[in-house]
């Protein structure tokens, strides 16, 4: 086994399924011991957490609830310890023409996908502080740079989210935290297979470099990279993981 997170400690919003499952068990398997925090129930990926050898605590709750999240923090602290890494992963990504998005469809969109990585972050990085090492991970997307249509709310999140990791790596390097981001393309999950993004799945792939779909195994390495100590000079990034769709 490897073990590049070896006495580490990582949440990961939204591990229950998708991405975040591939980050937690890719975690857990490099020595990690992980919390998950999911509306849904992460009961598949903790079993493959304890597989590993590694220890698990999973919550259900709603990642934009201020309360929630606060209390979160206190669980996880008191079942695992101090967390060194937190990815910011829970988001949503529903298709709507901007004239048919409501008011409410926008603030929803945020919370879930902007205020829910504040959040964490308040819960999180003081431990961090506290212990002069931390890693903060959000997953933006790279739909940012695309000409992609019916997605102003999500594209707008996800700007926010590059935003939200150049600001706070700003205020954080002293203190041994580094804070990145990654930009995937679209990634194969039950979630997009059930989506209308299906129907654009081959003008995404056709504006890659590398022309396959790109699956949840390809974002976990760059996403270890960051968690690890050899990323330790990067922060305040956002790195397109995309096959080359986005370049810089
Ligand atoms: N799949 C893609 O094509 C793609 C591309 C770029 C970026 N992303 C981003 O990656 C992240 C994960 O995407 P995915 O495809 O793995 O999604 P997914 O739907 O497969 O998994 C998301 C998980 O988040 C959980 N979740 C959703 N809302 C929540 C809430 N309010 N509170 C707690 N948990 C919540 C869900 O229950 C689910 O387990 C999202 O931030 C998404 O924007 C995805």
């Amino acid at each position: 086994m490897a073990d590049r997170l070896a006495h580490k400690i990582a949440v990961i919003t939204g591990g229950a399924a998708g991405i975040g499952r591939a980050i937690a068990e890719r975690f857990a398997a490099e020595g990690a011991d992980i919390a998950i925090a999911d509306l849904a129930d992460a009961g598949e990926t903790a079993a493959a957490v304890t597989a590993l050898g590694r220890r698990v605590y999973t919550a259900r709750l709603d990642v934009s609830a201020p309360g929630d999240v606060a209390a979160f923090g206190r669980e996880v602290s008191s079942a695992l310890g101090p967390v060194d890494i937190l990815v910011n992963n829970a988001g949503i990504y529903p298709l709507k023409p901007f004239e048919e998005i409501t008011y409410e469809d926008w603030k929803r969109i945020f919370a879930i996908n902007v205020d829910s990585q504040f959040l964490m972050a308040k819960a999180f990085v003081p431990g961090m502080k506290t212990k002069k090492w931390g890693r903060v991970i959000n997953i933006s997307s790279a739909v940012f740079w695309l000409n992609i249509q019916n997605f102003v709310h999500y594209v707008t999140t996800k700007a926010a989210n590059i935003g939200f990791t150049r600001a706070l790596a700003s205020e954080l390097g002293d203190y041994n935290i580094t804070v990145n981001a990654i930009a995937p393309s679209v990634v194969k999950t039950a979630t997009t297979l059930s989506s209308p993004l299906a129907d654009a799945f081959d003008a995404i792939v056709a504006s890659q470099a590398i022309k396959r779909l790109e699956t949840p195994a390809d974002l976990t390495g760059t996403v270890l990279f960051l968690a690890s100590d050899d990323s330790e000079f990067i922060t305040g990034q956002t790195i397109p993981v995309d096959g080359g769709s986005v370049r810089n």
